[in-house]
């Protein structure tokens, strides 16, 4: 099949649906400049995870960790969203139960106006004292002091990121779950499914019945359990699919909640 029928197929999954949930990975925001971790220039292909994203690593050596996160946020502050970013923060609009969860910590979805958004990971524009737990946005490039301090207590602060290791927030993971659970249909952009709980939510959307649709550059672990799976980058073939919802929605394509399955 080509990429412009399987374009066509996932429009016609998701045309007129109220509840769409996306999940997307690094590979959203390979076109934007950001490494993903495990593609051919990835970072756990260049760095060692258990140095640089474990709790143990902090503990060991935070100034290490910190001089680490610089280098990425010093990468991420020059570059933009892309195409793909852009047409999911529209689709806000599009499709009323939207929620986009995302794995990404570089603020990309946001900055390109997504506000319907789930962090899983965290956010590396944003710390948390490791006292107080207080979580505060910092942007600054480069860090004026690495590690950087509390400004109330001076204790250590630690980027409000989750590392190996460590369980999500509690709410946030609700919020996950929850948008895993009602969506009529998932669609998956950019990301290795490897890495849970997120790998688990278009798992068990599948075996509730929604269908999954698939957006990557090379086959994952979730393609043979995708309705439809397209080969290709997300900057490219995300508008393709709005384009191609567009025109149903002109032909005056009817809203429809899928009778099938039921939020679990
Ligand atoms: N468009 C679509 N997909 C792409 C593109 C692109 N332009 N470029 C790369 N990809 C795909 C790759 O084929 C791969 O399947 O994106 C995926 C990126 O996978 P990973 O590098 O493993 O990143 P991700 O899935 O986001 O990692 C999950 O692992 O390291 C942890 O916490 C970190 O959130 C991260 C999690």
């Amino acid at each position: 099949m080509t990429t412009q029928e399987l374009v066509e197929q996932a429009a016609d999954l998701l045309a007129g649906l109220d509840r769409l949930t996306v999940l997307t990975g690094s590979g959203i925001s390979a076109e934007s400049g950001v490494p993903t971790f495990r593609g051919e220039d990835g970072l756990w292909r260049r760095f060692r995870a258990e140095e640089l994203a474990t709790p143990g690593a902090f503990a060991r050596d935070p100034k290490l960790v910190w001089e680490w996160y610089d280098w990425r946020r010093g990468i991420i502050v020059g570059v933009r969203p892309n195409p793909g970013h852009a047409v999911l923060a529209r689709w806000e609009e599009v499709f009323p139960g939207f929620t986009l969860i995302t794995q990404n910590v570089d603020g990309l979805h946001p900055l390109a106006g997504s506000r319907r958004l789930v962090e899983l990971h965290g956010n590396i524009w944003k710390t948390r004292c490791t006292a107080e737990g207080v979580v505060e946005e910092n942007r600054e490039v480069p860090l004026s002091a690495i590690p950087p301090r509390c400004p109330r207590c001076g204790a250590l602060l630690r980027p409000h990121i989750v590392w190996f290791g460590e369980m999500l927030d509690r709410d946030v993971l609700r919020q996950a779950l929850e948008a895993g659970s009602s969506c009529e249909a998932m669609l998956v952009v950019g990301t290795s499914s490897f890495v849970h709980p997120a790998a688990s939510l278009p798992l068990a959307a599948a075996e509730r019945g929604a269908p999954v649709v698939e957006v990557n550059t090379a086959e994952t672990p979730l393609t043979h359990l995708a309705a439809v799976s397209i080969r290709g980058p997300a900057g490219e073939v995300l508008p393709r699919i709005d384009e191609a919802l567009c025109s149903r929605r002109k032909r005056g394509a009817p809203r429809r909640s899928r009778r099938g399955p039921s939020p679990s």
